[in-house]
């Protein structure tokens, strides 16, 4: 996890660093600190909790400089302390580090250094043996000692380093874990990612995996493990700035839920030709190619994970090709069965999800060949696969997503049509259905949108609950586990998603007087069963909320509230029915004074295992 940033260049270093992590806060956020060549010496600054602890420090004493480097962490080993706050510096404090990411046999070098160099360690941290080591290596070229050090080394990391000695310097390292370099005229810069730039440059160096990159004011060098300098193409960024900003929105997870329209339009829209034929960008999959394909995995973690299981029935019912869905933490240990007949999906938001990333390394490793659906341009997953489909979502800022698991069910469902029709297992009437009911999305979804005040009446008025059941049947419990871990995530209450027909099984014993139950009830041959397990919980006492398409009404014999979505294929609800829960998850975090877009102990992106 951790964002790292760094400047070499003629602006003040402290206020480009700090301007950087603000943009990199959601990759974590329990201490922030820097470290800037100032008159001579290597100044650190950090603290423990928000950025704003250090840049309110900051004001009070100004480090002067113009090359720097600074962190935003979220703890791995070492509680969020400010000692344990990058940067760490070496013992003569010439030497200072930022790292993302987890070395894993830092115990090892760390008790060699203790033992062999009687060095006394200042924080809890794996990051620290860094800095040492480089120190032990260092013979005056910053470069040479980076790369000795980086032999030593096992784990995942990107690194910014800055020496004392040198100060016309950044030296950084990605070794699986994000980085990026940003060129400016006379200035240079690295991060985790290019948002964290963009208001200096949009030109940037998508680092490779194994590379060392040498930063001056003037140039940037890029080299392999190896020590070759490699060429690189500068990669120009169109996307605009303006839409990582909150736009008037409260919070960027409100702006986001609002954003989903544009996003499915766009995803949707850029897939279709004129005579409404799916063209996936460069994805080639014929149907000698499909042919082939034995077995799909779909692997992803938390919400698109959610969008898998969607994704699973889209593909199962359109193209008659088994799929597997599995979380990407367990696919990579259960040495699961897969070979060169296997195409192996891998759905990621931000494209650097460790355990994803892992899980498709493992597959590729078997020869399977690698789709993935990808939000963020140049991401890791993205470039680690054989084909990409991006989703249009637009940058996600706020740690819960949303409009990113929209954008991914647009995809899977294209995907799933494009095999479907490819394979001759879909006739066109029924392809011409669902491609014009997939083009009413962007507008039905407005529609909800628009209603969104009968939701948060609600959720003023439930905010307060222990706990919440989510139930459905068939694709609505798919919803209801992506709905139960929204509200969880962000306002911290106890929920629990089920299919209606396992309640019997154990879990309504936990239904009581006044229990919320959330009741998914869109699917059409399986309303009517809805209604009985929704009579059962009542029963118990339950309080219901009801999620049911337009002209449904019977359920309201039963629910408590009922909140309406605009009529729909069943094959096609998810991508409405999810949108009022996440509208109800968020009013309700609200009302409980939550910090909905950074919700405590989570990140954006989680780059570690
Ligand atoms: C929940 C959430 C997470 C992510 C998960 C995977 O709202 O955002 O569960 O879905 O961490 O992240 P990506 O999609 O970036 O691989």
């Amino acid at each position: 996890m951790c964002g790292i940033v760094g400047y070499i260049g003629s602006r003040e270093a402290t206020s480009v660093l700090i301007e950087g992590l603000s943009r990199l806060e959601y990759r974590g956020y329990d201490s922030a600190g820097i470290a800037v060549h100032d008159d001579g010496e290597i100044k650190v600054r950090k603290f423990k909790g928000r950025l704003s602890v250090l840049s309110d420090h900051l004001k009070q004493e100004m480090i002067t400089g113009t090359v720097g480097i600074g962190h935003t962490r979220w703890a791995t080993h070492g509680e969020p302390s400010d000692r344990n706050a990058h940067p760490h510096t070496n013992v003569a404090g010439n030497i200072a580090v930022i790292h993302n990411g987890i070395i894993e046999n830092y115990m090892k070098i760390k008790e060699w250094l203790i033992e062999e160099k009687g060095i006394a360690f200042k924080s809890d941290t794996d990051t620290e043996v860094i800095a040492h080591l480089i120190d032990h290596y260092y013979e005056g070229d910053l470069l040479k000692a980076v790369f000795k050090a980086i032999e030593k080394m096992e784990g995942a990391y990107a690194i910014g380093v800055i020496c004392k000695e040198e100060p016309d310097k950044i030296v950084a390292v990605r070794k699986d874990s994000p980085l990026i370099v940003g060129l400016g005229k006379n200035e240079n810069f690295i991060a985790s990612d290019i948002p964290a730039l963009l208001k200096y440059t949009r030109d940037m160096y998508l680092i490779e995996n194994d590379e060392v990159v040498l930063l001056t004011q003037d140039e940037v060098k890029i080299f392999n493990e190896l020590g070759q300098q490699m060429d690189r193409e500068v990669f120009h960024v169109t996307w605009d700035a303006e839409a990582a900003e909150k736009e008037g929105y409260e919070h960027f997870m409100i702006k986001e839920i609002h954003e989903q329209p544009k996003g499915i339009m766009e995803t949707l829209m850029r897939r279709l030709d004129k005579e409404d034929n799916i063209v996936l960008d460069g994805i080639k999959l014929t149907k000698e190619d499909l042919d082939k394909i034995s077995k799909i995995y779909i692997v992803a973690c938390g919400t698109a994970y959610h969008a898998g299981l969607v994704g699973r029935y889209a593909i199962e019912k359109f193209a008659k090709i088994p799929v597997e869905v599995d979380v990407a933490s367990e696919f990579r240990y259960r040495d699961p069965f897969v070979d060169e007949n296997t195409l192996f999906i891998a759905i990621s938001q931000s494209g650097e999800t460790l355990d994803t990333l892992a899980a498709l390394r493992e597959a590729k490793r078997k020869g399977a060949r690698i789709l993935s659906i990808v939000n963020v341009v140049g991401s890791s997953v993205a470039r680690e696969s054989d084909d990409v489909f991006y989703t249009w979502a637009g940058p996600e800022i706020a740690v819960a997503s949303t409009k990113a698991y929209t954008t991914q069910l647009v995809a899977m469902y294209l995907i799933a049509l494009h095999m479907a029709m490819t394979k001759g297992t879909m006739d066109r009437t029924k392809y011409n259905k669902i491609i014009h009911e997939l083009k009413t999305m962007p507008e039905k979804a407005q529609k909800i949108l628009d209603n969104c005040h009968m939701i948060q009446k609600l959720a003023d008025a439930q905010f307060n609950n222990e706990s919440v059941f989510y139930m459905g049947r068939g694709l609505d419990v798919n919803v209801a586990h992506e709905a139960s871990l929204k509200l969880k995530e962000i306002s911290y209450i106890n929920s629990f998603a089920i299919a209606a027909g396992e309640l019997k099984h154990g879990t309504i014993a936990l239904i009581e007087d006044g229990t919320m139950v959330v009741a998914l009830a869109t699917q059409d041959h399986l309303y009517d069963k809805m209604l009985s397990n929704i009579q059962e919980v009542r029963a118990r006492g339950a309080y219901v909320v009801g999620v049911a398409k337009e002209g449904n009404k019977e359920i309201e014999k039963s629910a408590d509230v009922v909140m309406y979505i605009p009529d729909t294929m069943d094959e096609l609800t998810p991508i409405l029915s999810v949108i009022p829960l996440q509208l109800m998850a968020y009013y309700i975090a609200v009302a409980r004074g939550c910090d909905v877009d950074k919700p405590k102990n989570l990140a954006k992106s989680v780059t570690v295992e």
